[in-house]
């Protein structure tokens, strides 16, 4: 169901012989994906020798202009066989003029597109001729960034809800695509650090896939006990240790913040602990905690009924923080990682909060709850607390927290703030390297005030004026004892209109962070 990636190194990959053409062209396949430039379409004489001149025919009928992302597919005729060469196809792949990671992305997903509209089930890439001609594209950073890229352009393609997750259509949906295996081309120089890469493309994907799967899932399957059982029965299959704390524990925890979020909803709230100790026994661990409200109303301060459906999608940072535990432990990380998911659904009901009420949190800080609508931040900043146990080297909270984000940003870029230079610089660079790119938004005192409460500690809203930067002010007040980032994620994480379903994001971006650290 998922597509499986593997490496085929030859001693030489580039076509300068017809020894080394004859080698590539002798491997069978369904399809070979070579990227080229015009300017340098001569290069490729052995391998046309080879291919029966399809090369300089389709050449000359102007059919390989270079433009980026642009396919031409040869397909196998009888001089081909003559000459040995077993491969079905090539495609040649337009590589542009351009050659940053971005371009390399559109390339690739243009590549892969066209694949996946037709019969091919196997795939070559062929990594060298798409590692640009400047030395710095050519650098072990940059050859392992396009490779877990790839892997991930590749997953986002095939990745189907109605093909993984069948059973909420009474008829079978339309068939996934035909593509099983991608296998990378490398030459025996680069033939470690390709494995090595395409080895976490391959876990990122699957992160990846159980992201979108969790988000995508209806609020009647995925409630706080379904997310719950899906980290147990993560547990059984890998490395991860996990903890559940029930609402009894929750309580005697001290956690009136997150229970007051909670306590509207006939579905208990849980309190998820997934830990991958992978790194030495004294080592502090990187803490990911995701916001994990499995169903938003707004709670007795209503939400408008316009696509209060996506509020289904107000668990997509836990499902993050889900789909970066699941890659970590794939990989067997050498590292100590933890992700928290404080979870529950925010209903309206007889038992819910009121605005006005005021709530203490684990901290022992007070909360005039204004506004119950802002939930998330009142279940984050228990969980901000509760991490403060594990002696965090680094606590990155990820959520769906507010909808000034969006107003902000858009649908491009995630909110980041964070007062810790060195987090904010790892977190970009993790961001342009998965091109799951963040944009930093201020954290200031002068935001603070919007919080002042004449009743409580604080209030849990600072009004209309900058959203996103009074909600990241509001938990950064619970997250004093360590490096700390949060990032907002209510933009990226899901698509809206036709194309509705859940990104993944900021799966790519955390795993970058985590692998590089
Ligand atoms: N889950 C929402 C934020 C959200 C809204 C994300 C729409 C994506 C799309 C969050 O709990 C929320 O309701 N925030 C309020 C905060 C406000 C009451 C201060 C918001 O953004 O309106
Ligand atoms: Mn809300
Ligand atoms: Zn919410």
């Amino acid at each position: 169901m998922t597509i499986q990636f593997s490496t085929k190194v030859l001693s030489e990959i580039d076509f300068k012989s017809l020894k080394a053409a004859t080698a590539i062209c002798g491997l069978s396949g369904d399809c070979l994906i070579l990227g080229y430039r015009q300017s340098e379409l001569n290069q490729l004489q052995a391998l046309d020798d080879l291919l029966g001149g399809a090369i300089g025919q389709a050449r000359s009928l102007g059919d390989l202009d270079g433009k980026a992302g642009a396919c031409t597919l040869l397909r196998s005729t009888n001089s081909w066989a003559l000459s040995k060469v077993r491969l079905k196809r090539v495609l040649l792949v337009g590589l542009g003029d351009k050659e940053s990671l971005a371009d390399f992305a559109k390339v690739a997903r243009s590549a892969m597109k066209h694949i996946s509209a037709s019969p091919i089930e196997s795939v070559l890439w062929h990594v060298g001729s798409f590692t640009g001609k400047h030395k710095t594209n050519q650098s072990p950073t940059a050859i392992q960034e396009r490779i877990r890229l790839l892997a991930q352009i590749v997953g986002d393609q095939a990745y189907h809800f109605g093909v993984r997750q069948a059973q909420f259509k009474t008829k079978p949906v339309a068939k996934s695509d035909p593509l099983k295996l991608v296998t990378l081309l490398t030459n025996t120089k680069q033939a470690a650090l390709v494995k090595a890469s395409v080895h976490e493309g391959a876990a990122l994907v699957e992160g990846m896939n159980l992201t979108k799967d969790l988000g995508n899932l209806p609020p009647n399957i995925c409630t706080p006990t379904f997310l719950a059982h899906t980290a147990q029965n993560l547990s059984k299959k890998s490395s991860l240790r996990v903890q559940v704390l029930g609402e009894k524990q929750i309580e005697a925890l001290g956690m009136g913040s997150f229970l007051a979020v909670a306590k509207g909803s006939d579905t208990p709230p849980q309190f998820i602990i997934m830990r991958h100790d992978g790194g030495r026994a004294d080592e502090d661990p990187i803490v990911i905690v995701g916001k994990g409200i499995t169903f938003d109303t707004g709670g007795i301060s209503l939400k408008p009924g316009e696509a209060m459906d996506e509020m289904k999608y107000d668990m997509c940072g836990a499902a993050s923080v889900f789909g970066t535990m699941h890659a970590v432990s794939l990989l067997n990380l050498k590292k100590n990682v933890i992700g928290v998911v404080p979870t529950c659904e925010n209903m309206p009901s007889g038992r819910a909060t009121r605005p006005g009420d005021i709530v203490k949190s684990m901290s022992g800080q007070t909360i005039e709850v204004l506004n119950t609508d802002a939930e998330g931040r009142l279940i984050l900043c228990d969980a901000l607390t509760y991490v403060e146990r594990f002696k965090p080297k680094a606590v990155i909270d990820v959520a769906t927290l507010t909808g000034a984000c969006i107003i902000a940003l858009g649908h491009v870029h995630s909110g980041l703030f964070s007062d810790d230079e060195s987090l904010v610089k790892d977190l970009s660079k993790a961001g342009h390297q998965s091109l799951d790119t963040v944009w930093r938004l201020p954290l200031d005192a002068a935001y603070h005030e919007q919080l002042k409460s004449n009743f409580a500690d604080m209030a849990n809203i600072g009004g209309r004026p900058a959203g996103s930067v009074t909600a990241a002010c509001f938990l950064s007040r619970f997250a004093e004892k360590f490096r700390w980032a949060h990032l907002d994620i209510a933009g990226t994480a899901w698509k809206s209109g036709a194309a509705k379903g859940a990104t993944g994001r900021p799966v790519p971006l955390l795993l970058n962070f985590l692998l590089d650290q």
